[in-house]
């Protein structure tokens, strides 16, 4: 435990280095901006009664999300290696227990889970960009959407195909270890993305029902709160952060010495936040307007959105846009769901990252198969939270990012030394660094094991 720490702050990353700490906002970003944000933000939020929601969501975020981001980095950048070997040397360094590498282990499992239903849905994304370019929403109502989306999703050839394609430019750019490739599409995408959006919400407020919008988003019902709703905002606050699994901290591993973990985690967190807000505020005005149903689930932004394009000026256009800036988003956030298995494999089997990648690559989209056909095929297939599809996503997201989030928390708070965290975060010991020590030891470990044992109804 009181190892001295001079010796493991040098550390020399194995890979390489971000060339500058705005290189490493810019993956980190791409990294939390995806499909967690447009898709999953607004369906969850509707699923769940909107406004308590969402205000349980913020907190999250806030005394959760953002605190254990700030270990990740932390930890990644302290032990320049891929998580699962950072986990076992800084284990071993700071209590003799390389055990700690299962944290490690657990978030490539999750990785790959995650990965297996983030590509189908991507590969969604895909699809609808062509739609959109070939004019089928043009005019077209609420119901017709909708059935137009069933009958796609009904098909798992063709939405197989997409996630193939998805995913083979995903082992692609991961490959080829293309950090300048990422850096320079999230440059562009992320700011396209949000001017998109801003289009969109000028569309919602002229076209859509934006009050009723609003109040749902933000007007929580207190008589809504309950365990579900709870695990559910949790869960949400973990995977659109991208935290829990390692792959901040996998990206951690190639930060400059220099760069403040402070402010980069509040810059990422910020604009991950607003963009999920402002997708809301797209979404709800259309639904309520439309007579459509909030609750819908994945397919709201599907059924949703193509109206918005089908009845704005230059929708097919805008529509195309969009969906590319999605898919984008989506694959830098794919990216770094790899990252920690194949740095990972790269490391402690000797193989190359092409190799590596395309090995994980293949398992992922072998697993992937699974959602394409809970959505088709096997969608009447249900058991515990309904298709395989739904308990793959709670597993991973709601169950597996808390616990390795948990683990990450114990172990920066508790067994990491006091010297040690704040040489990494704040040498001088602020008043910032001792809110986040005060988050990580005690606000985010409770919380976070809270929610999580009465999700398992121990407190029923
Ligand atoms: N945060 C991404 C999104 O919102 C998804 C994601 C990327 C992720 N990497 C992750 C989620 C790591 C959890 C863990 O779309």
């Amino acid at each position: 435990m009181a190892q001295s720490n001079a010796s493991s702050g040098q550390r020399i990353s194995l890979h390489g280095n971000w060339s500058s700490r705005f290189a490493f906002i810019l993956a980190v970003t791409g990294s939390a901006v995806g499909l967690g944000n447009i898709w999953k933000f607004p369906y969850v939020a509707g699923q769940n009664g909107g406004g308590a929601f969402v205000l349980v969501y913020l907190c999250c975020v806030v005394a959760i999300g953002l605190p254990i981001m700030m270990a990740e980095i932390m930890l990644g950048r302290r032990g320049r290696r891929n998580p699962v070997e950072t986990m076992r040397i800084l284990g071993e360094e700071e209590s003799g227990q390389p055990i700690w590498a299962l944290v490690g282990l657990g978030g490539v499992v999750a990785g790959f889970l995650i990965l297996s239903f983030y590509s189908t849905i991507a590969g969604w994304t895909l699809a609808y960009t062509i739609k959109a370019g070939a004019g089928s929403f043009v005019g077209a109502d609420a119901a017709t959407l909708s059935a137009e989306f069933g009958a796609f999703i009904a098909n798992p050839l063709v939405t197989g195909f997409w996630h193939t394609l998805f995913m083979a430019m995903t082992v692609l750019l991961v490959g080829l270890g293309v950090e300048e490739g990422i850096e320079r599409a999230v440059r562009f995408m992320v700011p396209a993305l949000v001017i998109l959006l801003l289009l969109l919400l000028g569309y919602a407020i002229t076209s859509g029902d934006f009050a009723a919008g609003v109040e749902f988003l933000f007007k929580p019902d207190f008589s809504k709160i309950n365990g579900a709703v709870v695990i559910a905002a949790m869960g949400q606050a973990f995977f659109t952060l991208s935290v829990g699994m390692g792959a901040v901290m996998a990206y951690g591993a190639y930060l400059p010495q220099d760069a403040s973990i402070t402010s980069t985690s509040f810059a990422v967190a910020a604009a991950d936040t607003l963009i999920a807000l402002l997708s809301g505020l797209v979404i709800f005005p259309i639904v309520f307007a439309n007579g459509l149903d909030p609750a819908e689930g994945p397919g709201l932004i599907f059924q949703t959105l193509p109206l918005a394009f089908g009845k704005m000026p230059g929708g097919s256009f805008f529509g195309v846009l969009f969906f590319i800036c999605l898919g984008f988003a989506a694959l830098t956030s794919a990216i770094s769901l790899m990252e920690p298995a194949v740095a990972w494999i790269v490391e402690r089997f000797d193989v190359t990252r092409q190799a590596a990648a395309i090995r994980v690559g293949l398992i992922i989209w072998a697993l992937g198969f699974l959602t394409v056909l809970s959505f088709s095929h096997l969608s009447e297939f249900q058991f515990g939270r309904g298709t395989i599809f739904d308990n793959l996503d709670f597993l991973a997201i709601n169950v597996m990012l808390p616990l390795g989030g948990l683990m990450i928390t114990i172990f920066a708070g508790w067994v990491m030394c006091r010297n040690s965290s704040a040489d990494e975060i704040d040498p001088d010991a602020g008043r910032l660094y001792s809110i986040w020590r005060l988050l990580v030891r005690y606000i985010a470990p409770v919380a976070v094991t809270f929610v999580l044992l009465s999700a398992f109804g121990v407190f029923d």
